[in-house]
């Protein structure tokens, strides 16, 4: 199965540098017509410049492609409506949207100010709500729509020092939760992607000899099978380095306790069985949990009639 992408329009956010850059490109070279955005500041978020988005619309252009690029701040969301705007009224429509667009201010928390929490959680988090928000009744109007959020494994487990990139990017995967229930029905498919790749936002914080193993393009191979056609809805894919994975939460069957047996100490001392992983499972939305609880409530009720 070949994955083209020919009459399709996508926005890659951060399309400028780095990983951003690299989908752009494979998206043109399979044939969709692109919207570079870039606000072209720099890693921290500090400036402004259309000099990188203005390169990688000269590479698709060179290559036969088309695209043009767009310097909205996507943490501004009339910024991100006049992308949208010129990219209607230059193609008519959008299906592929990538949030991609990133900024770090690595700090332990005793450390970071709360500028620097609330700025990061800005541009990954509202980034990516003012795009998607952008580009919604499109995809619904359109009855196709594929976007990508970026999350990353310091948001889904932690790493010192990002408490603000952390919480932002488990943050994108609750909105793809919420999302991919409320597209389902309009074909709007919308899912996460785990990267790990030698860019500027990594090239100090790993070995030169490990950042030569962690290309761009890897993560690329894997992006854009989140936003094809048969792509899958609520997938977290991580990829990195020629390595492909997924990540999923799952919740533990657990235990029931009736109204007389329910104390700290009874759950505590049931810890055990809380944790046993073996009938776990993905629920398929926050409702399932309450359904299963109450499951468990009425089926003690039953058996004491
Ligand atoms: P990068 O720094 O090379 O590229 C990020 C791009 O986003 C830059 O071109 C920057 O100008 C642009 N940008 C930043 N703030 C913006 C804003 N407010 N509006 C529009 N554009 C803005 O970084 P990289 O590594 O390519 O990161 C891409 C995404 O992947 C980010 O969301 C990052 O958090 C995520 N990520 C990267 C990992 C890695 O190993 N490189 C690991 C996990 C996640």
């Amino acid at each position: 199965m070949s994955i083209r992408f020919d009459g399709k329009v996508a926005i890659v956010t951060g399309a400028g540098n780095g990983l951003g850059r690299s989908h752009a490109l494979e998206l043109a070279a399979r044939g969709a017509k692109v919207v570079i955005n870039d606000l072209g500041g720099a890693r921290d978020g500090v400036g402004a410049s259309s000099a990188a988005a203005d390169g990688v619309v000269a590479e698709i252009q060179a290559a036969g492609g088309e695209a043009f690029a767009h310097g909205a701040n996507v943490a501004i969301f009339s910024e991100v409506e006049d992308m949208v705007a010129q990219a209607m009224a230059k193609w008519g429509r959008v299906d592929i949207l990538i949030n991609n667009a990133g900024i770090l201010r690595d700090k332990s928390f005793s450390k970071m100010s709360i500028d620097d929490f609330k700025l990061v959680m800005d541009v990954h988090v509202m980034g990516s709500v003012n795009c998607t928000k952008a580009v919604w009744e499109i995809m619904k109007q359109q009855g196709y729509g594929r976007i990508v959020m970026t999350t990353s494994s310091s948001g889904l487990y932690g790493n010192f020092g990002q408490a603000n990139y952390g919480a932002a990017k488990m943050a994108v995967v609750g909105l793809m939760n919420t999302l991919a229930i409320e597209g389902a029905k309009y074909n709007i498919h919308v899912n996460s992607l785990a990267p790990t790749a030698a860019t500027r936002m990594t090239e100090d914080i790993m070995p030169a000899e490990i950042l030569g193993m962690l290309v761009p393009e890897a993560v690329t191979a894997g992006a854009l099978t989140l936003c094809h056609d048969n792509a899958p809805s609520r997938f977290i894919l991580c990829a990195g380095g020629g390595g492909y994975a997924k990540s999923s939460i799952f919740e533990t069957d657990g235990i029931y306790l009736s109204p007389e047996e329910r104390s700290p100490e009874a759950v505590a001392g049931q810890w055990d069985d809380i944790c046993n992983t073996s009938n776990q499972a993905e629920l398929e939305s926050g409702f399932k949990q309450s359904e299963k609880f109450l499951l468990k409530a009425q089926a003690f009720v039953q058996g004491a009639k």
